[in-house]
């Protein structure tokens, strides 16, 4: 238990014994005994003997007859001969939200850090489902966290908006024959529902692959109309996705796109990559890197990026802009190889701020498949819970007075 915790629960033990207490904080914080602890409490205890002479009482029931506050519970005198103590148990609930709430003051005397957390980053133009919902709300908690440590926190989102998923959207746009004007209309479902569409072509004619990668090809090199076409699909779902952050209450502080980081914009990073033999290519075409014997594609046969890739040039080009202590990334465990290699490629291009980096992962949602049309979309759980508890209000009538009145 470290010193602040002891320190903590002696001013506790003191304000429970007040009355009886000529002690200082410092001479009885040493005597604590810490025992055993479960889910709910910690068995504490201290030496009567010590008590009695500090106290200057021998009469020690008296002091027993102090209503023992919420977060000291269960005072009582063991009469045991040789072990003569006042145990007691504290209520692990209660103790640490008021630690929380009084206690855990942030140090000064350091200087902050900067922090950046990747959190969130949906995929533009596929609607934001359960999988990131976790990521938002541990990476909310993880900036929260370091803003209150007092460290320079940017919250960064990160949106997929490019790789060959794209290719598929437009493909399905053409065979449902969607037109622009459709799509403003209602862009996020459209878009979803043209996405499953082309995968679902694809899965029985594999040209239907090709002809996603093509289109695809055509945004990496830069073709005027697709381009511009992409850009709108993307002003329609990063407005979506703002209503549904307003909505849990989180703001980033910056947006940035995997675009950002294509192909023609990287050019000098993959040349590094290629001057220190860190990528060479393989038989087919495609430009690979070696980790722990396993070959890592970083560059397609066609010369366009993958999220790989991406991720190396944005990892470098944050460095820059924000000179990060540490970078963050919350993201489910299903991309743990993703960032090994991130990192390793990193530490392989001499940048000495690559063990900087640090994935926070965790469990993903099973049974959620963008491609097959089966995810559960974050937007329709919201309005889920807001259409219950509006019924639960207005059938309870305390809580339809507390909400109405
Ligand atoms: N857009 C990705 C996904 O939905 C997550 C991106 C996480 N951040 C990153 N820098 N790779 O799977």
């Amino acid at each position: 238990m470290s010193t602040k915790l002891k320190l903590y629960l002696g001013r506790k033990v003191i304000d429970c014994l007040h009355k009886y207490t000529k002690f200082s904080l410092a001479e009885l914080q040493p005597l604590i005994q810490v025992g055993n602890a479960d889910e709910t409490k910690v068995a504490m205890s201290l030496p009567l003997n010590d008590l009695e002479r500090l106290l200057g009482v021998t009469n020690i029931t008296e002091v027993l007859k102090i209503q023992p506050d919420d977060i000291i519970k269960n005072i009582h005198l063991v009469r045991d001969r040789a072990n003569r103590r006042i145990s007691f148990e504290i209520d692990k609930n209660i103790f640490v939200k008021d630690v929380i709430e009084n206690c855990a003051f942030p140090d000064l005397n350091f200087s902050p850090k900067n922090i950046v957390v990747d959190f969130s980053s949906p995929n533009i133009a596929k609607p934001f489902h359960l999988g990131h919902l976790r990521s938002t709300i541990i990476g909310n908690f993880v900036s929260n966290l370091n803003s209150f440590l007092r460290h320079k926190v940017v919250r960064l989102n990160y949106l997929g908006n490019w790789g060959t998923q794209f290719g598929f959207i437009k493909v399905g746009i053409e065979e449902l024959k969607y037109t622009l004007e459709d799509i403003q209309k209602d862009p996020l479902k459209l878009l979803y529902k043209s996405y499953v569409h082309a995968n679902k072509l694809a899965e029985q004619d594999p040209a239907v692959h090709d002809r996603a990668k093509q289109e695809f090809l055509k945004l990496e090199t830069g073709s005027v109309n697709d381009i511009n076409d992409w850009k709108v699909y993307m002003d329609y779902s990063k407005k979506e996705l703002i209503n549904t952050y307003n909505r849990l209450g989180i703001i980033f502080d910056d947006y940035s796109y995997e675009s950002d980081y294509c192909a023609k914009n990287i050019e000098d990073i993959v040349e590094t990559m290629r001057v220190k033999n860190i990528i060479h290519k393989d038989n087919d075409g495609k430009e690979v890197a070696s980790i722990n014997e396993k070959k890592v594609p970083v560059v397609k046969s066609d010369g366009s990026t993958l999220y790989l890739t991406r991720d190396i040039a944005a990892a470098i080009d944050r460095f820059k802009k924000y000179s990060f202590d540490k970078m963050y990334y919350v993201v489910d465990n299903s991309q743990s190889d993703h960032f090994y290699v991130l990192k390793d490629i990193l530490y392989k291009m001499d940048l000495p701020w690559a063990g900087r980096l640090a994935h926070i992962k965790f469990g993903r949602i099973k049974g959620m498949s963008t491609r097959k049309g089966t995810s559960v979309f974050l937007k329709d759980i919201l309005d889920e819970c807001r259409d219950i508890m509006i019924k639960r209000q207005v059938e309870s009538p305390s809580s339809y007075q507390s909400a109405y009145q």
